[in-house]
């Protein structure tokens, strides 16, 4: 049965329970009085140049160009209509958010998928300032690979007060040199480290140019919504440090990275830099990422205007968010193995779109797809916590693949790898080496069925997904 054919009965009968409001802290306190921030968005086919000649079915978030970065305001709600011009179904998910169940986009978990000329109204007010990004929940791996990834930055209630700010949407295409689309994935990749896109962008671009002031302090924030890749970035001609990581300031500082030791950056990932800009009008910094056969440069940022005179010291550091710290001496430890399904694997449910295989499971549990609903057989949350609980997750992955795991609607603190130290911030996706083992802390303070997954998409869609449960 194709997907066009299952009605809309089908779609909304089995949703679940668990659309409660949650009071977290900010919200209550300075959420209601504000007028929201309202972006509606239109999920449609756009024709943009990314390869040597244009493509006509890019998927976009507006009517021209790559989606929007949208801005909102840390504790102002926010409000959007999406609306789906597509002939497909989906949903849209705000990555990396701490928000209410019902607004997170997961398709059966959360909310009934939507089809062609139907919308879907989302409002939340996010207690947390930082660099996040949203993508669809449904048919996630065309239209993700497709173009529908955009970064949603939430301003911090006062402006630590940067001269200038450059986004970077990290990504890549698989198109030919004359703009059709290679398949947008494979069997081989999908069993593997994921198929790789053929052009590397920014903001849908071939090394752009954005300028910044000269001798200012700029905001770079970089986000890889790639479905794949994982990036290696570092920044040339300027000094500078990193500040951020996934939505929140560093706890402990890293170090700066450079060529010889670049830094991480897994899909689903985001990291932001302050860079103290050279003072010569004209002089160029170079966004650079480590890469197969050499490092290539994924954007430059060109000095503008007469010199600020600015240093690093003169931009306050970010506030943190406000996240409960674990009691780690009660938590309980829970354990997740990252690996291949023990068998052929559960059958897929197309409804959202399904790769046709199983390869990847978690807890020897192939997931059964994105629109997993109950009368499938595997669909159980992985682990259930009481809200309020801390809790510590042991993720071990024994496969000889990658995995950056991502946990909706939560955030946690990685506590310990058994291969390398890790950034201590809170964080929503960490990545698991090969072999790795990597223990995170949380406290279950967010109620609802919160979606637990690797963000290699060809991965989440041939079995490594699930979710997991925090009863209210
Ligand atoms: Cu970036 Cu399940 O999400
Ligand atoms: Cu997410
Ligand atoms: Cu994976």
């Amino acid at each position: 049965m194709g997907r066009h054919q299952i009605n809309r009965r089908t779609a909304i009968g089995v949703i679940g329970a668990g659309a409660g409001l949650v009071p977290l802290g900010l919200v209550a306190r300075r959420g209601w009085a504000q007028e929201p921030v309202r972006h509606d968005l239109t999920i449609q086919h756009v024709r943009f140049q990314i390869a040597d000649a244009p493509t006509d079915t890019l998927v976009s978030a507006q009517a021209e160009g790559p989606p929007p970065v949208l801005r909102l305001k840390q504790g102002v709600p926010f409000v959007s209509t999406v609306t789906n011009r597509l002939d497909t179904f989906s949903t849209m998910h705000w990555h990396g958010i701490r928000l209410e169940n019902g607004m997170d986009g997961v398709p059966y978990l959360t909310q009934p998928p939507f089809g062609q000329d139907e919308s879907f109204e989302y409002r939340f007010t996010s207690a947390d300032a930082g660099s996040y990004w949203y993508h669809p929940h449904c048919m996630t791996m065309d239209l993700m690979a497709m173009g529908l990834t955009g970064v949603l930055i939430v301003d911090e209630a006062e402006d630590p007060g940067f001269d200038s700010e450059v986004v970077l949407n990290l990504r890549d295409f698989r198109l030919r040199p004359n703009g059709e689309w290679l398949d947008l994935w494979t069997p081989r990749g999908a069993a593997r480290g994921g198929t790789y896109g053929t052009v590397l962008t920014a903001n849908w671009l071939s090394d752009p140019v954005y300028e910044a002031k000269a001798g200012g302090v700029t905001r770079l924030r970089l986000a890889a919504t790639d479905t794949t890749r994982i990036y290696r970035p570092y920044v040339t001609g300027a000094a500078g440090q990193v500040i951020a990581a996934d939505g929140h300031p560093l706890r402990v500082a890293m170090p700066w990275p450079s060529e010889a030791e670049p830094a991480l950056l897994s899909p689903g990932q985001r990291l932001e830099m302050a860079i103290e800009m050279p003072r010569q009008e004209g002089a160029l910094v170079d966004v650079m990422t480590d890469f197969p056969g050499g490092p290539r440069r994924l954007a430059r940022i060109r000095a503008a205007g007469p010199d600020l005179g600015r240093a690093l010291a003169d931009v306050a550091p970010l506030p943190m968010n406000d996240v409960p710290e674990p009691d780690l001496e009660n938590a309980r430890l829970e354990e997740f193995v990252f690996g291949w399904t023990p068998e052929g694997g559960a059958p897929n449910n197309g409804f959202c779109g399904t790769l046709g295989f199983s390869f990847w499971s978690i807890n020897r549990i192939p997931w059964p797809g994105d629109a997993a609903s109950p009368s499938n057989p595997g669909f159980a949350p992985l682990a259930t916590f009481k809200q309020g609980e801390s809790v510590v997750l042991r993720l071990r992955n024994e496969s000889p693949n990658r995995h950056p795991i991502h946990l909706h609607g939560l955030v946690f603190r990685p506590l310990r790898s058994n291969k390398r130290v890790l950034p201590s911030n809170w964080t929503d996706t960490v990545l698991l080496l090969q072999e790795e083992t990597i223990e995170v802390a949380l406290v279950a303070d967010n109620p609802g069925d919160w979606a637990f997954h690797c963000h290699v998409i060809e991965h989440q869609k041939t079995g490594l997904a699930g979710f997991i449960r925090v009863l209210a």
